[in-house]
């Protein structure tokens, strides 16, 4: 049962395990079942609101390769999380993003940590 590690540097860390039946599931839908504040907004990709920066449970590169929607891809490059090198490289090398968008991230059989920004508290 993988593990997610929800961080963020004003709060103690939020620790959950995925149930099977929950494979498959966004970051961004488990975060809000577990009441883990993410930021989000359209929920669809297309706004950046969401982007989380993710690592395997001890800190370092996660070792799945890439699995970005195209539109995952490109919202990341707008917001100036990957460059265009940056994404051809693991592309071409099959590595991991460590930005992804929690909307778009579906759920691996992968221990994870991942860094989000905080909803705004008027939300
Ligand atoms: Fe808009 Fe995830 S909430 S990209």
């Amino acid at each position: 049962m993988p593990k997610i590690i929800f961080q963020h540097p004003d709060f103690d860390e939020i620790e959950i395990y995925v149930p099977a039946a929950s494979h498959k599931r966004t970051i961004l839908s488990l975060a809000k079942e577990f009441k883990v504040p993410i930021n989000f907004d359209c929920q669809d990709g297309e706004c950046g609101t969401c982007v989380i920066h993710v690592t395997d449970a001890d800190g370092n590169p996660t070792k799945m390769g890439v699995n970005m929607t195209e539109k995952e891809k490109a919202v990341l490059q707008e917001i100036g999380k990957m460059s265009r090198a940056e994404l051809e490289r693991i592309i071409v090398d099959d590595l991991p993003g460590e930005w992804r968008l929690a909307c778009q991230m579906i759920t691996r059989d992968e221990d994870i940590r991942v860094t989000y920004e905080r909803m705004p508290e008027d939300q």
